[in-house]
């Protein structure tokens, strides 16, 4: 059996705006002896997101960016990346949009997870808009993030059926439930490619 005691592991940063339950899954995953990742920051631009709290109770650091300037907010953050060496950004219900100059700091670095099958229903509401759709699958999928919205290609995608009684609060947890599978599953494909 292959030891990694000693192995350098990836420094990874986690970027989000809400409850965190992705952050809080990637995390006890990072936790595990033979991971390949150590979660070293999480960001936010919302200082009272749940999600803050696992940074909190799992001893991460965090960084709360207010976001008045754009540009201002990206410097911001740069800094505490390279400070923390990090390696890969994982978006996890990051509600704010990186620009282009970020995303060539951090090339094939960035991977995003979105509560559909892209490229369908890309951006907000999205099992509303599935469910007002008529349509009989919607999903996750995880991408790599470049300058447009919900567009960079695609590393995996799971399907999940839309029953007749599902409300836009049912399907999501069902989605999510996948999503912390497959964000796993994603970020094990990127880390081997790096
Ligand atoms: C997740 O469903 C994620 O896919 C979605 O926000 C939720 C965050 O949940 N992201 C987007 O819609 C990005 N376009 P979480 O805070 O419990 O991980």
């Amino acid at each position: 059996m292959p030891r990694l005691t000693g192995v350098k592991k990836i420094n990874i940063a986690v970027f989000l705006s809400g409850t965190g339950s992705n952050f809080k899954n990637l995390i006890k995953y990072s936790l595990k002896k033979n991971s390949k990742f150590k979660i070293r920051l999480a960001v936010s631009n919302k200082s009272n997101s749940k999600g803050l709290d696992y940074a909190d109770k799992y001893k991460i650091d965090k960084k709360i960016i207010n976001y008045l300037n754009i540009k201002d907010s990206e410097i911001n953050i740069l800094n505490v990346l390279k400070k923390n060496k990090i390696d890969v950004i994982c978006l996890a219900g990051f509600m704010k949009i990186l620009t282009s100059n970020f995303i060539k700091r951090f090339k094939g670095k960035i991977i995003n997870i979105h509560p559909s099958l892209l490229p369908k229903y890309k951006g907000l509401n999205t099992h509303q808009r599935v469910i007002d759709n008529n349509e009989m699958f919607s999903g996750c999928t995880v991408h790599y993030v470049n300058s447009k919205l919900d567009s960079g290609k695609i590393i995996l995608q799971k399907k999940v059926k839309v029953l007749k009684t599902d409300t836009s609060d049912k399907l999501a947890k069902r989605v999510l439930k996948q999503e912390h599978l497959l964000y796993l599953k994603a970020l094990e494909k990127v880390l081997t490619n790096l």
